[in-house]
């Protein structure tokens, strides 16, 4: 197996955030005591204690949490350490107001709750890289630090800001990257509604404006921020590194996140972590965490990842908070080590008494360990412990899903053919299909190398550059099957329409022209007759001119009427696929059914609500079964189930809502082409 850098610790990591400076000092004599009883061997400390870390300018309290690592090392609990600097204190902001984020409508963001001051000011700048250089300094070489934590969660609650000093850094940034003023014109499109720009001290940024400000310095926005708050962590990052030599990493939320772009953050970390939280008006948010998982994953180049922070049950900060049914939070957990997660973390540790968390459920909730979430939570680390043995194993796919950052950043901007049409929601949409048919896939971006997939599918590839797309047309050509999804290869990289028309750049690899969009009112329907099979679309329709593609779906009403709705182009020695609507879950199945036949797939077969992924080991591999259903499933193994300990050889039940974990020496089917 391959050497990463990877925390010392054994097996799975099991824990959670620890803030035990909302506690008197004797709550966590108990806390370690309950910690043991639970399996804990990791816990996140520090994360929001600046205040408490540095209580005036320059001068530290360190007593504190000297005292705290050293009891948590005494009882065989490793610290992963974190800065603070997500929540800078309250004498922060009185000596430099002027660090305050500013929002795009100009209100300035006070004290009083958290996040972090401005990415562009230097007294933060100065101030980040002293508390978390004095902590490097004094932790190095404490035993129970085996790993760093910087920040928490970049980009949430604030990553834009519009201050004064933020503009002017937006300004050197620009003419770093456009290099001439007629250069950003060009690239920004400015001579529309005559916004040239003839002075650099003129250029703004894409604060309030009285209509819609111009697309590509907004999307020349986002990535001026993501790159900022990278700034930010690596002056973090390299400030413990001048002292300590432990792996760092800073918490990730794929698929929630909108200011980070997660493939290019994944390159500044040691070790890859991520935090998923259940979307409540989502009945089968499981679809949406395996979906996170995955994502996380595959930023991690298919590493073993940290699941940094997830919830025992429920959360606060939703409209309504629905809490976990017995059960949930075993599948949740055992979802995320199935998709490759090596720790199994939570937000937090002991509920807070106080402040706007504490309605959050905890691993040690308020209702104290006599209560049906410790118990589940003493289990589950038991599990956790029963599974040391799959670490660093791997998950293999022969499917990819795309999704760029970049282009979740263009499709959602105002003024598109349809609001409806969102970025994430396709994501999700086709993932959820590839999930309910058992296929694993891994996430990638257009422009990696491909040529290990049997079939590559692009739900939401709205901005696609010209090497993007030459990249996929190479993938089919060489005998890949792509499937692209409507409203696809429309813009490049400064939101401009390719030349050609939309979809220009890949009509090679999919035989088809898009003359125009045709989208659905609210309400509105059509229907796609595919090989005689009818299936329901909404949304979006559009005016296909087929240049060498077969027709495979014909749309039946609507505004496309009689037009070519789905196509299958050969195009060397492959085939790409074109969606040109809207279609759901269920109406994908067809679909995806042929293209899966093309592709050479074979789909799980497992019934719908059987979660099965296999991570594959040196020497074994670890089937996971998670049971979504409310009935029983049987799977077909020979090996040992972990978590009971017993044998198994031939068909294993797996109870309504319940998980199995299979060694197995039978190789079951998956790895690329
Ligand atoms: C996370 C955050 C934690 C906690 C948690 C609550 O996004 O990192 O500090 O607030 O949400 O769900």
């Amino acid at each position: 197996m391959t050497v990463f850098p990877w925390p010392a610790l054994d097996g799975i990591a099991y824990g959670g955030d620890y803030n035990p400076e909302q506690w008197p000092r004797d709550v966590w004599d108990e806390d370690v005591a309950l910690m043991r009883d639970a399996g804990v061997s990791l816990v996140s400390v520090g994360i929001f204690s600046w205040a408490a870390l540095e209580p005036s300018e320059g001068s530290f309290d360190l007593a504190w949490l000297d005292e705290l690592l050293d009891l948590l090392h005494a009882n065989g609990i490793a610290v992963d350490l974190g800065t603070p600097t997500a929540s800078p204190p309250a004498w922060f902001f009185a000596a430099y107001p002027e660090a305050r984020v500013v929002a795009a409508d100009g209100t300035v963001l006070g004290f009083g709750s958290r996040g972090m001051a401005s990415h562009a000011a230097p007294e933060y700048r100065t101030a980040i890289a002293r508390v978390a250089g004095q902590l490097a300094h004094r932790y190095a070489d404490h035993p129970a630090v085996v790993m760093w934590h910087v920040h928490n969660e970049y980009g949430v609650p604030v990553g834009e800001d519009f201050s004064p000093r933020s503009v002017a850094a937006w300004r050197v940034w620009l003419q770093r990257r456009h290099g001439s003023l007629d250069a950003l014109n060009a690239a920004w499109g400015t001579a529309f509604w005559g916004q040239t720009f003839h002075d650099w001290e003129h250029v703004v940024a894409p604060a309030a404006m009285p209509s819609v400000p111009n697309p590509a310095m907004r999307l020349d926005w986002a990535r001026y921020t993501d790159e900022q708050l990278r700034e930010c962590f690596r002056i973090e990052r390299d400030a413990i590194r001048a002292h300590a030599s432990q792996p760092i990493t800073t918490n990730f939320m794929a698929h929630q996140s909108w200011n980070t772009d997660l493939w290019t953050w994944a390159q500044e970390v040691d070790v890859v972590s991520d935090d998923h939280y259940l979307w409540s008006p989502d009945s089968d948010a499981q679809v949406g965490l395996a979906l996170a998982a995955d994502l996380t994953r595959s930023v991690a180049g298919g590493r073993p990842w940290m699941l940094m922070e997830h919830s025992t049950s429920a959360v606060n900060w939703q409209g309504v908070n629905v809490a976990k049914r017995p059960g949930e939070m075993e599948r949740n957990a055992m979802a995320h080590l199935a998709r490759g997660a090596d720790a199994v973390m939570f937000f937090q540790w002991r509920a807070s008494r106080s402040g706007a968390e504490k309605f959050h459920s905890a691993m040690l909730p308020h209702a104290g360990p006599r209560s049906r979430v410790f118990r589940e939570v003493v289990t589950l680390g038991d599990h956790v412990g029963r599974l040391a043995e799959l670490r660093g194993s791997r998950v293999r796919a022969e499917v990819a899903v795309l999704y760029d950052w970049e282009s979740l950043w263009a499709q959602d901007l105002e003024w598109r053919p349809s609001d409806a049409l969102g970025f994430r929601e396709r994501v999700r949409a086709y993932y959820e299909r590839l999930w309910r048919d058992g296929v694993t896939v891994d996430f990638a971006h257009p422009e990696h190398d491909l040529s290990g997939y049997r079939l590559v599918v692009a739900p939401a590839s709205y901005l696609l550059t010209a090497e993007g797309a030459a990249n996929l047309t190479r993938y089919v050509d060489g005998g890949g099957t792509l499937l692209v999804s409507c409203f696809a290869a429309v813009v490049d990289e400064h939101d401009a329409v390719h030349p050609g028309g939309f979809g220009a750049p890949l009509r090679d690899a999919l035989g088809v022209a898009v003359e125009e969009f045709l989208p659905l009112r609210t309400g509105e329907t059509c229907v796609v007759d595919l090989d005689g099979e009818v299936l329901e679309a909404d949304v979006w329709s559009e005016h296909l001119v087929v240049d060498g593609a077969e027709v495979r779906g014909t749309y039946r009403g609507g505004p496309a009427d009689g037009m070519p709705a789905v196509t299958r182009h050969a195009h060397g020695a492959g085939a790409g696929w074109y969606v040109s609507t809207r279609l759901g879950v269920g109406a994908l199945a067809p679909v995806l059914a042929a293209v899966y036949r093309d592709a050479g797939i074979e789909p799980g077969g497992q019934p719908e609500g059987l979660e099965v992924v296999t991570r594959h080991g040196d020497d074994a591999d670890y089937v996971f079964a998670v049971n979504h259903r409310a009935e029983p499933a049987a799977l077909d193994v020979v090996g040992m189930e972990l978590l009971s300990g017993k044998p198994v050889d031939g068909e294993f039940e797996i109870p309504a809502g319940d998980v199995a974990v299979f060694r197995t020496t039978q190789r079951p089917q998956g790895g690329g082409r």
